[in-house]
């Protein structure tokens, strides 16, 4: 009987309201699959600002290296929103990421057949959609130095600086690559290559590592291009790979393929260990919606996705991880939605209902 540790930390708006479901997951596969998973609860962001003044403590990024995996909800919101705010929610997310070396950020995108009227594309655009997004999260632009506002001769201004080294996209390009092999064996690396010395970089260190795995099929694209494409022709994308910048924003794009946002898990991943495992950071990409927050309608699918890559990423639990996911995909299948996911007149659930039905199917 194996035992894991997890941070859990359910932030702002529906994020306590998903993690809780993601909890109950996990406490679900334990029970089924003989495991212990330990819980931690703690605060991060606009809560954190709240009751400390910080969008979060050293002693919870201590406990979160310390533990197997952090499962995190969301973060951020009206109430912490100023331009001028001195602490920002999203600064603690930020500080996991970075504190924890979590470069790689895992976003799988799937155009479910059941969910496909959801989305406001064509359904015969979106049929195939299976991709992998690998960002890159801890460096770019989010973190380059300096990073400022200032006043300089009376006038306000303000700096960030895009900053790559060669070691940084060296290793998000071997993922790619690797995943690729993996599935489809076509990787699509995106930048901005015409304009951005960083791009150009990144353009070259990817191409220079090409060579290694000759089985794949490369392809650069620029990112103004890639957002066109990724609504004319998403099933063509196997991998793709994208700086952190670049890689935010194609995502919430991409995550329209899949219907809705609230079926978007990610992983957040630093370097593994031998056996292939690690610390890794899961969180829906939906965010905090605090327009539903409270309301229990949230789509709990996302999260339940999140703590399936938990169980495969940090745990090594793949089967545990596959009879989630099939019993996410079955709940789809057999009709059930969240208001998110339902075309009109659904009939439609809250998120502990939704979060019920899935877990009625693990293994059935
Ligand atoms: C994401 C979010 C975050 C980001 C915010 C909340 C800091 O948009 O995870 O995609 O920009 O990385
Ligand atoms: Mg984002």
């Amino acid at each position: 009987m194996a035992t894991f540790d997890i941070l859990v930390l359910p932030g702002d708006g529906i994020g306590p309201e998903v993690t809780a479901e993601g909890r109950r997951a996990l406490e679900a596969i334990g029970e089924r699959f003989e495991h212990v998973f330990r819980f931690t609860p703690d605060t991060v962001g606009g809560g954190a600002i709240d009751a400390y003044g910080v969008a979060i403590r050293p002693e919870t990024l201590e406990a979160a290296k310390r533990s197997d995996a952090v499962l995190f909800g969301a973060v951020g919101g009206p109430k912490w929103d100023s331009p001028r705010a001195p602490v920002r929610p999203e600064q603690g997310l930020l500080a996991l990421r970075r504190e924890l070396g979590l470069w790689a950020n895992l976003r799988p995108v799937k155009a479910e057949p059941a969910l496909l009227h959801a989305s406001p594309l064509r359904p015969e655009v979106l049929e195939g959609v299976d991709m992998l997004v690998i960002r890159e999260l801890t460096s770019g632009i989010y973190f380059g130095t300096p990073q400022a506002r200032r006043v300089v001769n009376g006038r306000r201004e303000a700096v960030d600086t895009d900053y790559y080294n060669e070691e940084e996209v060296a290793r998000v390009a071997h993922l790619g690559f690797r995943t690729a092999r993996e599935r489809r064996r076509h990787l699509t690396s995106v930048d901005k290559a015409n304009v951005l010395a960083s791009s150009r970089l990144w353009r070259e260190v990817v191409s220079e590592i090409a060579p290694e795995y000759p089985d794949v099929t490369l392809e650069h694209v620029l990112v103004d291009a890639m957002t066109m494409h990724l609504i004319r022709r998403p099933a063509s994308f196997d991998v793709v790979i994208a700086d952190n910048m670049f890689g935010d924003i194609i995502t919430d794009e991409a995550s329209m393929l899949g219907g809705s946002m609230g079926m978007l898990p990610s992983a957040s991943l630093g370097t593994l260990r031998e056996d292939g495992l690690g610390l890794g950071l899961y969180e829906p990409i939906h965010g905090s919606a605090p327009d539903i927050a409270g309301k229990g309608i949230a789509n709990p699918l996302a999260m339940l996705l999140c703590t399936a890559m938990l169980l495969r990423h940090s745990c090594g639990l793949e089967e545990e991880a596959r009879a989630l996911e099939r019993a996410v995909q079955r709940a789809v299948e057999d009709g059930l939605r969240t208001p998110d996911i339902a075309a009109k007149g659904e009939r439609t659930l809250g998120t502990r209902e939704m979060a019920d039905a899935v877990l009625e199917r693990i293994g059935g």
